[in-house]
């Protein structure tokens, strides 16, 4: 079992008994978050790409908790640059860590940190997580590829996080094949809604998921938990 607590846009806290993790904490300007960095206790910190959406508070975050980030080799070296922890992965390379095991997956997208998000920090991903005997697959930002039909085929996906918010990542619609590809038990939307730009309708991505798919829509409030 994991407890799962949308924090807006794509930020997500997973919960399995002492085990706290949190993903892409960005949550100072970010317009429809609640909670705030020094509310965050999180032993671990799992970051999709380099975005100032994505890492946002991550350095407030892990540096108060002790926490190590985990994300891709050249954003963990970022990390290290700043005086964090971080554990380096790359895509298709996943690593058992004591609270489970952490897969970065293909995503379409691109990265930058700082200076307006010209620092190099690798590449994109997306992220396979099974904590608590429930495997997770936060997607990051991405464009829809054919990829995820391996995580459907490989991988019993419990919980789908999913962008839907378009122009930057994947809209409605091939969220919706995203789905069809994975097919996880539930799918949650994500990066919607948070800037005018990415403005898209959640029940309208959950009426397609139930058209068109096997999986269980849920559209998850800012503060709102599921139980997986
Ligand atoms: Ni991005
Ligand atoms: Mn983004």
């Amino acid at each position: 079992m994991a407890t799962v607590t949308f924090l807006g846009h794509s930020c997500f806290e997973v919960r399995d008994g002492d085990t706290n993790i949190i993903i892409d904490p960005f949550l100072s300007g970010n317009p429809v978050a609640q909670a705030k960095p020094e509310d965050i206790h999180a032993d671990w910190v799992l970051v999709t790409h380099g975005h100032g959406d994505h890492w946002g508070d991550t350095e407030t975050i892990a540096r108060a908790n002790d926490a190590t980030v985990i994300c891709c080799f050249e954003l963990a070296n970022y990390a290290q640059s700043k005086g964090l922890k971080a554990h380096p992965l790359h895509i298709g390379g996943g690593h058992d860590f004591d609270f489970g095991r952490v897969q970065l997956t293909v995503a379409h997208h691109g990265t930058g940190g700082d200076e307006g998000g010209l620092t190099y920090t690798g590449d994109a991903a997306g992220v396979l997580l099974t904590v608590g005997g429930r495997t997770i697959y936060h997607a990051g930002d991405t464009a829809l590829t054919y990829d995820m039909k391996l995580l459907g085929e490989f991988h019993r996906v419990d919980l789908a996080i999913l962008p839907i918010g378009d122009n930057f990542t994947m809209g409605i619609d091939d969220a919706v094949r995203a789905t069809s590809f994975v097919k996880p038990r539930t799918v949650v939307p994500m990066h919607f809604n948070t800037f005018d730009l990415i403005a898209a309708d959640p029940a309208e991505f959950a009426r397609k998921v139930r058209e068109d798919t096997e999986a269980e829509p849920v559209v998850l409030g800012v503060g709102d938990s599921l139980e997986i």
